[in-house]
């Protein structure tokens, strides 16, 4: 769990340029799901390339309460044998999901339709979410649950004995809130459709279909139409999770605005669902090479060439949001080494990831003299052409991406760059600091 040890404050400085191959861990969202839909197969779910951060080794945990066998067998190699669709046992213990909000909320999704009772808990960061979100479409099922004010957590949730299946409009652009109905679905009998304005990442439809589900995306005048068959036999599978490009999005960064650099990251998931930051890099003026474009378990997948580049600033469509908004930090960096000004709209759900985003971006950004200007669903970085004073301190308010975010800002500021705490930064990439180091970046604890 993140977020229960001392702070570790960290601090980044300029030297060289970046130079190397990155090899990027596991995708996240593939990785809990992984597990997830491993436990709710029958047979023996085989794993590598596995995303060991603690997001996901909480979500192992959480699968082994629920009665599934997890065994990791090699480096990044896990095994599960799973209960079956509906086989859930109760855990004896409280659900610890530490910082992760798509583990605990698709966790719920997956015991809210079996007669079980579970409660749940995480760290500072989670235990301040909204998870109404989620248990709002669980109760449609027939679940009911108990949290603190807005269902926040600590919260208990009792599966639906009887479980119906629902036809629900997600209010927010959400995978988390999609997938949490889709394997709700799965031990309710009949059709189980989820509608969403907007197509956010589409990993629990693939694998589901991987496992053997019956899944239907339709598009229609609302939007998208997901429908799933309840009751499957899922079939427990072998899988390759590909790289993850949300880290990946990092190191890619940090070469486009340090001087002189150029990157190799092999193997990166270009899911479409996924990709928006790279569009939108490109879009800059960046000088990024999508080499060896194929197809691995299901996701495409290429090769990223990336050298340092000089960026123009540019107005992001709102309809991309969905497939980057875990990568608006991290652009927001890169748009104050621009030249002219980018604007991010219709990036409301920012508020409620790890922290609220847009604050602790614009925060930070301003304490390295930068200009931003912010709304409750916007953000605008007034971009000075690689002049970047940095020599500030940024919070991150246990956000692994806005710790990773500013670490790779002081790498091309004039002077360097602080964050409080970079302990979240091993929930979701924990060799960031190795593979960065590796790369040539100057990045250390502080008091070392
Ligand atoms: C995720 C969905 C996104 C994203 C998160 C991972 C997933 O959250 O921010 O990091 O794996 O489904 P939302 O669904 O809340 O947008």
């Amino acid at each position: 769990m993140s977020g229960h040890g001392d702070p570790i404050p960290m601090t980044s400085r300029k030297g060289g340029p970046l130079k190397g191959t990155a090899v990027i861990p596991g995708d996240k969202s593939v990785s809990h799901r992984s597990f997830i839909l491993g436990a709710l197969s029958v047979g023996e779910t085989k794993i590598t390339g596995l995303l060991e951060g603690q997001d996901v080794l909480d979500t192992g945990k959480a699968m082994a309460a629920f009665g599934a066998e997890v065994t990791r067998t090699g480096e990044q190699a896990w095994s599960v044998h799973g209960v079956g669709v509906g086989g859930f046992a109760e855990p004896e213990d409280v659900i610890d999901c530490g910082n992760a909000g798509t583990g605990v909320r698709l966790i719920m999704g997956a015991m809210a339709t079996s007669p079980i009772t579970a409660t749940f808990t995480g760290d500072a960061s989670l235990r301040s979410r909204p998870m109404g979100r989620i248990t709002e479409p669980l109760a449609l099922f027939g679940a009911k649950s108990v949290g603190r004010t807005k269902g926040m957590l600590p919260l208990t949730m009792v599966g639906a004995a009887d479980p119906v299946p629902v036809r629900y409009t997600s209010p927010h652009a959400s995978a988390q809130i999609k997938s949490a109905v889709l394997l709700a679905g799965l031990n309710a009998p009949g059709e189980t459709v989820l509608i969403e304005r907007e197509a956010t990442r589409d990993h629990s439809e693939r694998m589901l279909r991987g496992f053997g589900a019956q899944v239907e995306t339709m598009k229609t005048a609302a939007g998208f139409e997901i429908t799933l068959q309840g009751q499957p036999e899922l079939v427990a599978q072998t899988i390759a999770v590909p790289r993850d490009p949300s880290s990946a999005a990092f190191p890619v960064c940090a070469a486009l605005i340090v001087e002189g650099s150029e990157v190799v990251l092999p193997n990166i998931g270009l899911n479409p669902t996924r990709a928006g930051l790279f569009d939108t890099l490109v879009e800059m003026g960046a000088d990024i090479a999508f080499e060896n474009r194929r197809e691995e378990g299901g996701e495409p997948v290429a090769d990223l060439r990336v050298k340092a580049s000089s960026l123009s600033g540019v107005e992001v469509p709102p309809s991309r949001a969905p497939s980057m908004i875990d990568e608006y930090p991290i652009l927001s960096v890169v748009a104050s080494f621009a030249k002219g000004k980018t604007v991010m709209r219709g990036v409301a759900e920012l508020r409620v990831k790890e922290c609220d985003r847009i604050d602790a971006m614009v925060v930070g950004l301003r304490a390295m003299g930068v200009t931003v200007e912010d709304g409750p669903d916007y953000m605008i970085v007034h971009g000075r052409e690689g002049d970047v004073e940095g020599g500030g301190t940024a919070k991150t308010h246990l956000d692994h991406r806005i710790a990773m975010s500013f670490l790779c800002m002081g790498l091309a500021t004039k002077k360097p760059v602080s964050v409080d705490d970079g302990g979240a930064i091993v929930t979701s990439f924990p060799i960031f600091n190795d593979l960065m180091g590796n790369l040539g970046a100057q990045i250390s604890r502080d008091n070392h």
